[in-house]
């Protein structure tokens, strides 16, 4: 199939994608981010015609921040969509991207026309438009040669990236070299980053050589010759990086080598430590963050390093300090090659040199290196020449709570959650920290604030100090500039259970301005870019929880429920036994966050787990609306610690309306009408006032004990695919009322009384598929169709920050 014909049967913004990726035979591409990667071109690809410029105005933001980071740069930039595409070499932009005077967006997503007009000038030029309808196949031979020059734009090696750069040389080089002691590696990759292909730019150390036997390289070292067992790998990396590295870096890298040995993995692992691959991205966040030659500039402290993971990426050591709690980890790390030149100690963060009144003082253990003593007052005093300090730590995660995992716990238990809040620390912190003494990672931060006012902290944690409403007083003290970073799904961790972002944030600390919404790259599991995402910071923001009214309970005693027709049997801290005036249901709805969103269901009694609110004639509309948007949007790794908002847009009567029928015909609408619920020794009766048809619609032969929800319904207009809902769910009250149901299925919901709710109708039906099936498909399209008119609204009136696109 020809371009042209699998672009007009295309469908969606997918499908216009995969049309570009077989006809151009793309291999070994990934989609995120940037809409097509790969090496050699990154394509921004759009469902409906636009304007090419506009695009790459897109795609220019992507390769800026790639840049920045040091990451690899394809030497193409394409442009699709269903009518066109245009080409255009990388080179051409580059000069923009350090271009003072333009203005840049935040993010990808957000260059737009603006954007666009202000780059024209410069790259216009130098983009070829090809019409898909007449240039087809001129469009996939100017992209195949492109990929087969494998022209790239090459990443240079310096101080900064130079233990990154070696271990992949390690992976995709070294290894193929069949050499025997794992030391040489180091000689033997500065034979080869000095040599620029054609010759020798500098001699290689200790005797080591790159020959090249026609286009084969061949090294020397001694009496050994290495030969390369593919030369897959080799090609591929001199593709990525550029050699010789510079001349002003060349010596200095050179004294570097000794410290360089590949690094054993296995020395690095251990629960809840940072993986080296994501380790790696963070220094590259790091070098895109604080810029050219950071690791010299930069005293760095990681005061929690385990077995020193965090360091593993680091090229420089002589200016790092590294102390950790276990001893047993200290001896690791000081057995380890790649730390030497570092200085290494055991060191109790939480409870070292802390005085009884909350101040450090160093005489106490006596434990911390006079140099890095000396660095902290130099700092601190900003003494002339005086370098800053980067706190680069993963601290231990444990809360004195009873609701959540413990993380990083140490080998003394000094994780355990009985011991977080007697840290010495913790003892002494002022209450302006607020709930943080309650959390191990939080009581770092708060000492760092007290002890390094001055640094910036590059950290890695759940994402709890920045977004949760239990810290907002933590975030009245701790105040600092946000310098960028991204989250990663936890999965990409070891052994930490759960789904959810653990974040790599960087700070200036010494910049007093209240954390505002965050904006970070989102990385998968396999650390791979996906997307971005802002967090929002709730702090003055209205939470839903508190947009509702909440009637009081009232002396009436009522029946505690743990299901639609399920009595309490807990005892202890038992709620849900009192009723409300003129109270209709009670809708359980714990928590304001995504993450607990699943806690919301509607009960015809008390519900025995409390957490929610009484549902009356006069919250029953923002009930329906608290209900649906709770439930509408899918919990991810990623959104579920988002915080529900109160509505930012004027709500139509579309909306409400569309709202209460989504909650009626919902799965967790559990009202229901039943007699001889049985409860602390007497019969309890279930009335609903939930059924939002009459006896006549649904042809049932007794009376409806409450017509409440018909009259509240009269009058109201209803869109077409709530009247869908309505008239399809009608179906199946219908159905249901015709049937005589077996004593079984009659005694297991309680059938007993006509005034049957939408669980009982819905759960008898489908226990009575045995006998006879009964066709839900209808209902379940029209209520479906609903559900996806519903969701985007959700995001549009503000009650979520906003929508996740394409990561998952
Ligand atoms: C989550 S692990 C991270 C280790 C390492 N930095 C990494 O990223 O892989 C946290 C480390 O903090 C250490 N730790 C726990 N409490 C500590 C304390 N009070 N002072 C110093 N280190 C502590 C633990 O022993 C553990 O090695």
């Amino acid at each position: 199939m020809t371009l042209l014909t699998a672009l007009a049967r295309a469908k969606t913004e997918e499908d216009v994608k995969d049309a570009y990726i077989a006809a151009l035979g793309l291999k070994g591409y990934f989609k995120g981010l940037v809409d097509i990667q790969t090496e050699e071109v990154w394509f921004e690809a759009k469902d409906s015609p636009t304007a090419p410029i506009v695009m790459f105005g897109q795609l220019l933001v992507y390769i800026r921040a790639a840049k920045k980071r040091g990451e690899a740069i394809p030497a193409f930039l394409a442009v699709i969509d269903r009518e066109k595409a245009a080409l255009m070499p990388t080179e051409k932009a580059l000069p923009l991207l350090d271009d003072k005077a333009l203005v840049w967006p935040k993010s990808g997503s957000a260059a737009g026309k603006d954007f666009a007009a202000q780059i024209a000038p410069y790259v216009q030029t130098h983009i070829v438009e090809y019409e898909i309808a007449h240039d087809e196949a001129a469009f996939v031979r100017a992209v195949k040669d492109a990929i087969r020059e494998r022209r790239i734009i090459r990443t240079p090696i310096t101080p900064d990236n130079l233990r990154q750069v070696f271990d992949r040389w390690v992976a995709m080089i070294g290894s193929e070299l069949g050499v025997k002691n794992q030391a040489d590696y180091a000689v033997l990759f500065f034979a080869d980053i000095m040599h620029d292909g054609q010759r020798e730019a500098m001699k290689g150390p200790a005797g080591a050589r790159l020959l090249f036997s026609g286009d084969k390289p061949v090294f020397i070292l001694g009496t050994e010759q290495y030969e390369l067992a593919s030369e897959r790998g080799y090609r591929n990396f001199w593709a990525i990086y550029h050699r010789p590295p510079e001349q002003q870096h060349r010596h200095y890298l050179l004294e570097r080598r000794d410290s360089l040995l590949p690094v054993d993995e296995q020395k690095f692992k251990g629960a809840y430590y940072t993986p080296l691959n994501i380790v790696d991205k963070a220094y590259d966040q790091l070098r895109a963050t604080l810029g050219e030659n950071w690791q010299n500039r930069y005293i760095v402290w990681d005061m929690c390093a385990g077995v020193g993971n965090l360091e593993a990426k680091h090229s420089n050591l002589r200016n790092v300090f590294m102390s950790t709690l276990d001893q047993a980890d200290v001896t690791i790390m000081k057995s380890n090659p790649a730390f030497a030149g570092a200085e290494i100690f055991q060191y109790d963060y939480l409870n070292d040199d802390i005085t009884d009144f909350g101040e450090i003082d160093y005489a106490l253990s006596g434990k911390l290196p006079t140099a890095l003593r000396q660095a902290i007052t130099n700092a601190r005093e900003g003494r002339k020449g005086a370098k800053p300090i980067l706190v680069l730590i993963n601290p231990p995660y444990a809360e004195a709570t009873n609701d959540n995992t413990t993380r990083g716990v140490a080998s003394d238990g000094s994780g355990s959650k009985a011991k977080v809040a007697k840290t010495r620390l913790a003892l002494s912190l002022k209450a302006d920290y607020g709930k943080a003494t309650n959390e191990l990672f939080a009581q770092f931060v708060a000492r760092i604030d007290l002890e390094l006012p001055t640094s910036t902290l590059a950290m890695f944690s759940t994402l709890k100090y920045v977004i949760s409403p239990t810290l907002e007083k933590f975030r009245e003290t701790w105040k600092a500039k946000f310098l960028g970073g991204f989250v990663v799904h936890s999965r990409a961790f070891d052994s930490v259970p759960g789904n959810f972002p653990i974040a790599f944030l960087m700070w200036d600390t010494a910049v007093n301005v209240s954390v505002a919404n965050i904006d970070t790259r989102v990385l998968n599991k396999e650390g791979k870019e996906v997307g971005e995402k802002t967090f929002i910071i709730s702090t003055g923001r209205k939470l839903l929880t508190d947009w509702i009214i909440r009637p009081r309970s009232n002396r009436e005693e009522v029946v505690p429920l743990k299901n639609a027709l399920t009595t309490a049997t807990a005892t202890k801290d038992l709620r849900g036994t009192r009723w409300s005036d003129d109270a209709i249901a009670y809708m359980w709805c714990n928590s304001n966050d995504l993450q607990q969103a699943a806690k919301t269901a509607l009960f015809s009694s008390g519900f025995n787990g409390g957490h929610g609110l009484f549902v009356t004639s006069e919250n029953l509309w923002q009930a329906a609306i608290v209900f649906a948007v709770r439930r509408l949007i899918k919990p991810t790794w990623l959104n579920d610690r988002d915080q529900f908002l109160q509505p930012s847009e004027a709500l139509t009567d579309e909306f409400k309306s569309d709202c209460l029928v989504w909650m009626l015909f919902n799965g967790s609408n559990l009202t229901a009408g039943a007699d001889g619920l049985r409860w602390n020794e007497r019969d309890w009766s279930l009335v609903n006032h939930f059924i939002p048809f009459t006896e006549g619609e649904v042809g049932v032969s007794g009376r409806f004990q409450s017509d409440f929800m018909v009259r509240y319904m009269a009058g109201m207009i209803f869109s077409a695919e709530a009247r869908a809902v309505l008239d399809a769910g009608r179906v199946l009250w219908k159905r249901y009322h015709a049937i005589s149901f077996p004593r079984k299925i009659r005694e297991e919901f309680k059938l007993n009384r006509p005034d049957v709710g939408w669980y009982q109708v819905r759960r008898a039906l489908e226990a009575y598929g045995d006998t006879e099936l009964t066709d839900f498909d209808a209902f379940k399209a029209a209520y479906a169709a609903l559900g996806t008119k519903l969701r985007p609204l959700v995001f549009e009136f503000g009650f979520l920050s906003q929508p996740l696109g394409s990561v998952s």
